[in-house]
């Protein structure tokens, strides 16, 4: 596994956009660790967004891509890991951002929300798309430090 290796996952609300993407990605010669789910049948969102997170949290990839009906969901679990930043994103503007402010090593859509040439514009962004650093760098270290 190269840190080039791109995790992903989705539940059955997005099933047919990340098959999309799937093709998409390896064609453009990513290689795609697929975590499922590759059937219709009726899943729980947090079990996939949980699988990208343990695989970045293990340091098997480096970056993820999640998808749920909504995204909402999935983002939500995958976010529940200290070493993740997840962004739901729904425009290209969302998908620089948070690669530029929030150093996001996760981005997820909504299979539902998003139409696949959209998320394929947001995908080639997110990974291309450096950390700016400086200020936003103490800004992203207290999101891994909680306090009050
Ligand atoms: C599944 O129907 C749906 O609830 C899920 O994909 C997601 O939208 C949850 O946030």
């Amino acid at each position: 596994m190269t840190t080039d290796t791109i995790a992903i996952a989705c539940d059955h609300g997005a099933l047919a956009l990340k098959t999309h993407m799937v093709t998409y990605l390896k064609d453009k010669g990513y290689e795609i660790l697929d975590l499922g789910v590759n059937g219709p049948e009726s899943v729980d969102y947090p079990d996939f967004g949980y699988k990208v997170a343990q695989a970045i949290k293990e340091g098997t990839v480096t970056r993820g891509i999640l998808m749920c009906g909504s995204g909402i969901g999935i983002s939500i679990a995958a976010n529940r890991f200290t070493e993740i930043r997840c962004a739901l994103v729904h425009d290209v503007t969302g998908a620089r951002l948070t690669r530029e402010h929030n150093d996001a090593n996760v981005i997820a859509f909504g299979g539902r929300m998003i139409g696949p040439d959209l998320c394929e514009e947001c995908v080639d962004t997110f990974l291309t798309t450096k950390f700016e650093g400086g200020r936003h760098q103490r800004r992203v270290d207290k999101l891994s430090n909680p306090s009050v």
